[in-house]
């Protein structure tokens, strides 16, 4: 990848992982260190605040799972086209935009359920190239003690299937030249680190 490669004219960062690796809380950091450095930063996340997002939510939330594999793939790409305009539009003003959970997300936990990874490229076509994205790559085990207190929970998080969801990050990280592998199991400031550390190397910010 260039250095410095932009989409349609900001820098787009996307993180990924499975629940309770630290995406939020490394998102957030990485927001202050742009801020630091005088980047105008929008911060935002998948599944999106639109009322299919609010949906996709709700339906995951409820406890049992009472949609279809492929009903909430689509609902997912459908929430994702909605926020894509939404970024391209903070991207074209030039701002830096931390996205957490995108399309990554789609092919590994839909993967994980069962769905054929072509078919779950092929109805997110439209999803634009990150400048950048990384993996934060946690052991289930540790990643579900590390989430136990949460109140909301969605039907994704057993320890089987999250273990699944983690082989497919991997193999990602392996086929997208984009995608970076971070060890999640360090501290978040190593974490955070580790993370400035390839910003500069890939992209020289
Ligand atoms: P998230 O909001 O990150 O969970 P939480 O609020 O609990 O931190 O994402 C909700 C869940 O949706 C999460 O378990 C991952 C899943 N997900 C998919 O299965 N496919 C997708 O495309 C996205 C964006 C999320």
């Amino acid at each position: 990848m260039d250095k410095a490669q932009k989409v349609q004219g900001g820098i787009f960062i996307v993180f990924e992982g499975i629940d309770g690796s630290g995406k939020s809380t490394q998102s957030k950091m990485l927001k202050k260190h742009l801020e630091k450095k005088s980047y105008k930063t929008f911060l935002t996340q998948e599944p999106s605040n639109s009322a299919i997002g609010k949906l996709i939510k709700k339906s995951i939330n409820s406890g049992k799972k009472n949609i279809s594999n492929e009903a909430i793939a689509l609902l997912f790409a459908a929430d994702r086209a909605e926020h894509i305009k939404k970024i391209k539009r903070e991207l074209e003003k030039g701002k830096s935009v931390i996205c957490d959970r995108y399309y990554y997300s789609s092919l590994a936990y839909q993967g994980a359920s069962g769905l054929s990874l072509n078919w779950l490229m092929e109805i997110n076509k439209f999803a634009i190239k990150p400048s950048i994205a990384f993996y934060l790559d946690i052991a289930p085990e540790k990643a579900l003690e590390r989430i136990k207190k949460r109140k909301t929970k969605s039907y994704f998080e057993k320890l089987a299937f999250l273990s699944n969801v983690r082989k497919i990050y991997k193999q990602l990280c392996k086929e997208y030249e984009e995608l970076f592998e971070i060890d999640a199991s360090k501290g978040r400031e190593e974490v955070h680190r580790e993370i400035v550390k390839i910003l500069k190397s890939q992209l020289s910010i």
